[in-house]
């Protein structure tokens, strides 16, 4: 790319040349050209779904003032799915030389054989056939039936020990995984299992989140002692203080592009992000590369087990920094990882040898300066002491992204692991397309359990319901009336909200608890048993709001889903994680300080405007000197000028938010009680009160005052850190709280 780069800058001081817009429209799709047929100018086709653009994705200006491939006329064409050129022990339906969107390839075995994998696969709008390889097998081999992939042939069907067998794609199709395998003394067969693909295939976001995240969550769920561990399934087990180095590397070459940079940029933190909501902390390296290697991060720095740290130099890091040095230089990356690698095996080679590695290689193209990068994944493996013969394969994950369109599917698969039965490579039609894969990872259901977690920073969130996916509704249907309370999830079976929405002898049977678009009934209720609303009477009380809590325990347990998650309770080990402090010397008094150590906080509570919108709104919680003004402002309020000690109103048992300093903060509703009074960190959310009282209702039922809030008007709301004997004493079979 460098050298062709000046030889359009000498071409251009000569006599600029143009190529022919003419001739660069496309049958049945559309167009974009940059820099307007200039050389040097690139002009990009799309198609309709099911379609592609033939002869290529896109065509550049060449110094010669021709376009590339000038003589082919563009046009869109059908996509095609590869058709079967071998099927072993059995036979497929239809026979046919090509394969459309739709068409329903169907598979027998003959007798004796046993079927593995789908009977039918269904040609996809991608180009590739749904679902995974189906093999017949009649397990008498030491091996079983390695299949043979859709658009393949195979040499080699003894599956015995150290037998080995051979693919090749059909002409024209190119292949991800091992070209060869061997049968190895455990039974199972060595790399990953092959597969032949089109070159305008591109793998979908929905196929990269599920693989991707099942791979790497192989690798670092191993904590996990419940989790079933199945026959196939690669278990790493990163072991208690077990390490894991992980290097992100992105390619900043001149086709990548200021705005792709940026994305590819998001992708890195929104991974960090994920890798960090689990209960494990690796070490980081972000390496940025072009014609060279610019580390982002390094492994040796003092922070590079800090999650946020190495987010914000992501952040701060210019695409810019590259300047005009913009070749692909995919060696550079990799020499820059080794000598990471190499720096840490000096300073302690029995941990380093300890250490599971795993590098994350975003690139948008073949490499076209500095070598084979291949050479260095082999002097990586050289110096993790990774051999053949020796199992310390688990040692090196590296995991290649291939974005956009011009892309070498040989080269991407040659740099990236290959083990069975996960996938290593991915190619992916935009950078925008991995960011929803990435962002879909949120999904996955071992990460639904996560507390406090919300969509509300993804721009794809189906609705309200998962950016607030830990609201609940609560209705209490009286004779002649109803009244309405919120509530906040807070396990499968328990709904957090205040004891003041319900009489003392409430039926239970009156109680509807609405979460997600389900509605469930009510077990048991549960008051805080402090909670007495009469107890302070004699001390001019009329009625006392304080331990203003309760616990809903639903008749069946919640299935949580992207709509249906639970909040964050402090001092819970599901809070640890979300405030990143991990360890067993974490304590209750370590989440206050986070949370709660200024004297203005940052919160928000979750407000039903209108029928069904929540909504957002943020408020300051005032502690210390800050408090004392909302204790001062009660005073003055007509109900509580005749207590005589205003904080047997206000005990220290309630938080304060409300007033007009230093911010008008929205008020606290009828409809609103129950409710969570939330702590956002980062990007999860902590639930600190619970919206108990107001000093002035100036609302219409659910409707908020729409002009100046009252100076005077203040809420009051149940600080969950002063009531955690009985959450914990009420939770202990649904949570694990910390001391
Ligand atoms: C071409 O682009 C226009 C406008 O973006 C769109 O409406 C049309 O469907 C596109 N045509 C094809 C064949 O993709
Ligand atoms: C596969 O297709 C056949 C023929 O269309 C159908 O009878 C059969 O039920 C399908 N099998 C599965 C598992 O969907
Ligand atoms: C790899 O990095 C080392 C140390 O910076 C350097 O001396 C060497 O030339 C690099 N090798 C390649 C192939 O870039």
């Amino acid at each position: 790319m460098l050298p062709l780069l000046l030889l359009i800058h000498i071409a251009l001081c000569i006599a600029a040349p143009e190529c022919d817009l003419s001739k660069i429209s496309i049958n049945g799709g559309n167009y974009t050209v940059s820099d307007g047929g200039n050389v040097g100018s690139t002009v990009e086709y799309s198609c309709p779904p099911g379609m592609y653009p033939h002869p290529s994705f896109s065509r550049d200006c060449l110094y010669t003032g021709h376009w590339s491939n000038e003589k082919v006329k563009s046009q869109c064409r059908v996509v095609q799915c590869p058709r079967v050129e071998m099927f072993e022990n059995g036979g497929f339906f239809p026979p046919k030389p090509r394969y459309f969107v739709g068409d329903v390839l169907h598979f027998e075995c003959y007798g004796g054989f046993k079927m593995f994998g789908p009977e039918n696969r269904t040609c996809q709008a991608n180009g590739k056939w749904s679902g995974e390889d189906t093999k017949c097998d009649d397990q008498e081999s030491d091996c079983p039936n390695p299949g043979i992939p859709i658009g393949a042939s195979k040499v080699g069907s003894s599956y015995k020990i150290e037998h080995k067998v051979k693919y090749e794609c059909h002409q024209g199709l190119s292949m991800f995984g091992s070209k060869e395998r061997v049968c190895m003394e455990n039974k199972r067969w060595s790399g990953a299992e092959p597969s032949c693909r089109n070159w305008y295939t591109f793998d979908t976001a929905e196929e990269v989140a599920e693989t991707f995240a099942s791979s790497l969550s192989e690798t670092i769920e191993s904590s996990d002692k419940d989790k079933v561990e199945g026959e196939t399934v690669r278990k790493i087990g990163v072991k208690e203080g077990g390490l894991m180095n992980i290097f992100i590397i992105m390619d900043a070459s001149k086709s990548v592009g200021p705005k792709n940079f940026q994305t590819a940029k998001e992708i890195s933190e929104v991974f960090i992000d994920k890798i960090a909501s689990f209960d494990f902390t690796p070490r980081y390296a972000v390496i940025s590369y072009a014609s060279f290697a610019k580390p982002i991060s390094l492994l040796s720095d003092d922070d590079s087990a800090d999650a946020d740290a190495i987010i914000d130099k992501i952040k701060a890091f210019k695409y810019t920094a590259h300047q005009d040095k913009q070749g692909t230089n995919t060696r550079a990356a990799l020499n820059e990882t080794h000598n990471m690698l190499s720096l840490e095996n000096t300073r302690d080679p029995k941990k380093f040898l300890e250490t599971r590695n795993v590098i994350l290689l975003m690139t948008d193209g073949k490499h076209n300066m500095g070598g084979d990068p291949t050479v260095e994944i082999k002097r990586i493996r050289e110096i993790l002491n990774i051999r053949k013969d020796n199992n310390r394969e688990d040692y090196l994950d590296v995991y290649v992204f291939g974005l956009g369109k011009d892309i070498s599917e040989d080269e991407i698969n040659d740099i990236a692991s290959k083990k069975d039965p996960e996938r290593h490579v991915f190619r992916m039609e935009s950078v925008d397309s991995m960011k929803k894969a990435f962002d879909q990872m949120l999904d996955e259901t071992e990460v639904l359990q996560m507390c406090g977690l919300s969509k509300e920073r993804l721009e794809d969130h189906e609705g309200l319901e998962e950016v607030f996916p830990w609201i609940a509704k609560i209705t209490i249907t009286r004779p002649g009336s109803e009244e309405k309370c919120k509530g906040s999830i807070v396990s499968k079976s328990f709904v957090l909200t205040a004891a003041h929405c319900f009489h003392l002898d409430e039926l239970l049977h009156t109680i509807n608890v609405r979460v997600g678009d389900k509605v469930f009934k009510v077990k048991n209720l549960y008051r805080h048993t402090d909670y007495n609303p009469l107890g302070k009477t004699d001390k001019g009380v009329k009625k006392s709001y304080d331990y203003d809590m309760a616990l809903i325990e639903l008749d069946k347990a919640l299935e949580f889903s992207s709509k249906i998650r639970p909040i964050c309770l402090p001092c819970t080990t599901g809070a640890s994680w979300a405030l990143k402090q991990r360890g067993k010397s974490v304590t209750c008094n370590d989440h206050e300080k986070t949370l709660l150590s200024e004297e203005l906080v940052k919160a928000m509570f979750v407000a039903e405007e209108t029928d069904k919108a929540l909504e957002r709104k943020d408020v300051i919680i005032k502690r210390g000197s800050k408090r004392l003004a909302c204790i001062e402002d009660t005073k003055k309020v007509d109900d509580f000028k005749d207590v005589p000690e205003i904080t047997d109103v206000v005990s220290n048992t309630f938080l304060c938010t409300g007033g007009i300093e230093p911010q008008v903060d929205p008020q606290t509703c009828k409809g609103d009680s129950g409710g969570p009074v939330i702590v956002p960190y980062k990007q999860r959310f902590v639930q600190v009160g619970i919206i108990s009282w107001g000093t002035i209702i100036s609302c219409k039922g659910p409707k908020r005052n729409s002009g100046p809030v009252p100076a005077l008007s203040r809420d009051f709301h149940a600080d969950v850190f002063k009531m955690l004997p009985w959450l914990k004493e009420t939770l202990k079979e649904d949570l694990t709280f910390i001391d």
